[in-house]
């Protein structure tokens, strides 16, 4: 798999595989299965999404070599601030059972619409983030659902510059100012949602693009947040879309069909506001 070169060296797989909202137990276990089987050496969690213990095992039961594999998790909202994100670090860490990770996010920012000292807060958090890393605990640490004035703020007193930025991103929702921002300070985007969590599957004129291409809409996303120099991170339980969201070198994007896609009016949004959310 081709990969990227993080800010301070580190390569990551190109494409991730993603697993929220894949429920904890059994579904989790056999996803992650499917997917190393598949060929994804990259996988991404978070304590939120209750799989940490599953995603764990699928790796352990992998059998792969743990140098192989990219993992990455994320720290909740609830455990911002210097001690608890240290704790919260060490929790994920168990529950996946691994003696390092690959990639450590804040997985959102604390905002302005739940608090007044929300700079601080990230800034705070940041620090553990930082700290685990000088550790060695982590080898890479960054930033998700960090809007462009987030960042800014953040990097301010940063004294390690995130790695990563995930966000929200497919066609429809290109969060352009944050990608920029990112783009500027090498800070690597990766793209959550990349299909749009099937918002945007049955857009006639991806389906049109689609059938041209002789792919699905799903495999032009993930080639599509590519040549945009994104990171995608897919989700599926179904073997066969697993398997077809790693196969995008059968076709291309020309810089027309990318423009096309680019000039898409907002469409498959989450909803989901970094700067007002109120978890
Ligand atoms: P499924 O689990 O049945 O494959 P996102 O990664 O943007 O959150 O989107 C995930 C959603 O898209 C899931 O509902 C998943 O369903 C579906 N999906 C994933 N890959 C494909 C694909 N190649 N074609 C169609 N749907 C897909």
């Amino acid at each position: 798999m081709k990969s990227f070169k993080l800010n301070n060296g580190i390569e990551i797989p190109a494409i991730g595989f993603g697993t929220w909202q894949i429920p904890d137990g059994n579904e989790a276990y056999q996803a992650v299965k499917e997917a190393i089987t598949a060929g994804y050496t990259h996988i991404d969690t978070a304590a939120i999404y209750g799989n940490e213990k599953s995603v764990g095992k699928a790796i352990k039961d992998s059998g792969l070599d743990r140098s192989s594999l990219f993992i990455t998790t994320k720290l909740w909202n609830t455990e911002r601030g210097y001690e608890k994100a240290i704790a919260a670090f060490e929790k994920s860490l168990n529950d996946l059972q691994l003696d390092y990770l690959d990639l450590y996010l804040i997985h959102w920012p604390a905002n302005e619409a739940q608090f007044e000292n929300w700079a601080e807060i990230n800034a705070d958090t940041w620090k553990a983030l930082e700290y685990l890393y000088q550790q060695g605990k982590v080898r890479a640490i960054g930033v998700s659902n960090f809007p462009k004035e987030y960042l800014k703020k953040l990097l301010e007193t940063a004294t390690v510059v995130p790695s990563i930025n995930q966000i929200e991103f497919h066609p429809g929702y290109l969060q352009e100012d944050t990608v920029a921002l990112c783009q500027s300070n090498t800070i690597l985007v990766q793209a959550w949602s990349p299909l749009g969590s099937g918002r945007i599957l049955q857009n006639e004129t991806l389906l049109k693009l689609a059938q041209e291409k002789n792919t699905s809409v799903g495999q032009l996303c993930i080639k599509f947040a590519l040549s945009q120099g994104i990171l995608p991170l897919p989700k599926s339980t179904n073997p066969q879309n697993i398997k077809r969201n790693l196969d995008i070198d059968s076709f291309d994007l020309t810089e027309s069909d990318i423009q096309r896609i680019r000039a898409f009016p907002e469409m498959g949004f989450s909803g989901s506001d970094p700067k007002k959310v109120a978890f």
